[in-house]
């Protein structure tokens, strides 16, 4: 018998979305950037591969620094991940001990349960209502680590504020607020940040910086969880190459606003099309929807259009198998997911 742990024996794993070796999909699976960042981004790059014998810098200092500017706190008050991912298992890992509680809602981003199990934590879910939202703050006394997020996935809205705020207020561990679709929306949480000293906010250059290749992410919060979840983290958990291109996309804040308007456009034209398609689509704040075809079931849709070569993604959860959610894509990409759709319609 192999020393395997028991948890992660029992933890089926984490389920990405497909990622297909050819080029020929339209993707709309995985709530990437549809669009790529600016050219001039690549321009200190070459410089970059000549150092590739060296270290990167363990601190990601200057993609700190250039963050810092965006996001208007600290450097010191800011971690840089491996992706929002890595710093989502930073935080388990500094908060809570094997057997101890981490809480999130039954319907979010499913890595949560899958980096808790493996580290051996108990799980709480609090389930959402009918419209798969918070029906009131989390409470959960046991839990050391909350994850929320907001927009939240799979319906790509936001959580309630005040019950977000009552969450933070009442929680006697941490509470990480994921904020990885944020800036395809007008709210965020800052505020909670200088009311709440237990609060962290994790977010990610994968969807709004169109990064999702390089893995760049952070951690926002006070110097104090700051220090500890540094020592956590690996030592060298950003390459040279993800430091440098995160830090130059920084500086194109006028491109990357123009694109999460056009992603904030096309999500508009997506939803009322979808509507007039007969679907239940709710109305979302991230580069997503969840959208329920109401004539065909959603697991056949997602086989035909991916026969079709659209990739949607379908997920098995018992409350949300007659939903499909479908990244915002450019609007040619877009055009031809209605087109297909319009066509199996008509079909049927
Ligand atoms: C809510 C949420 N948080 C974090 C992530 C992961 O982001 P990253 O690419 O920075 O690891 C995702 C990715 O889909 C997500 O949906």
């Amino acid at each position: 018998m192999l020393p395997i742990r028991e948890c992660v024996n029992q933890t089926p794993g984490y389920v990405p979305g497909e990622q297909p070796q050819t080029t020929d999909y339209i993707k709309l699976n995985t709530n990437e950037n549809p669009y790529p960042p600016p050219d001039k981004i690549f321009d200190t790059l070459q410089q970059e591969l000549t150092k590739v014998r060296l270290y990167p810098d363990p601190v990601s200092t200057q993609l700190r620094k250039a963050a810092s500017k965006v996001f208007g706190v600290s450097y010191n008050n800011i971690l840089a991940g491996n992706g929002s991912d890595d710093i989502l298992n930073i935080a388990v890992r500094t908060f809570v001990n094997p057997g101890e509680t981490v809480a999130f809602l039954d319907l979010t981003y499913s890595l949560y349960e899958t980096i808790a199990k493996v580290h051996g934590a108990l799980i709480k879910t609090i389930p959402t209502n009918e419209n798969f939202e918070l029906d009131g703050p989390l409470i959960c006394p046991e839990a050391k680590l909350v994850f929320l997020a907001s927009p939240n996935p799979p319906l790509g809205k936001h959580l309630n504020r005040e019950y977000l705020e009552e969450t933070c207020k009442q929680a006697t561990g941490i509470v990480l607020i994921d904020e990885a679709y944020i800036d395809f929306s007008d709210e965020n949480h800052w505020d909670f940040l200088e009311k709440y000293d237990n609060v962290i906010i994790s977010r990610t250059m994968s969807k709004s910086y169109s990064l999702a290749g390089m893995r760049v992410g952070f951690a926002i919060s006070s110097l104090g969880i700051i220090e500890q979840m540094d020592k956590v983290r690996d030592s060298y958990n950003l390459d040279r190459i993800a430091q440098t291109l995160g830090s130059n996309c920084f500086e194109f804040q006028d491109y990357f606003k123009q694109i999460w308007q056009q992603v904030r456009n096309t999500r508009t034209r997506l939803t009322n099309s979808l509507k007039n398609l007969d679907f239940l689509v709710f109305d979302s704040d991230a580069n997503f929807v969840l959208a329920s075809p109401q004539w065909i079931a959603a697991s056949e849709l997602y086989t035909k259009l991916k026969e079709q070569k659209v990739l949607v993604r379908h997920f098995k959860h018992p409350r949300i198998n007659n939903y499909v959610r479908i990244s915002i894509g450019t609007d040619p990409e877009i055009d031809r997911l209605l087109e297909v759709i319009n066509k199996l319609k008509n079909a049927t």
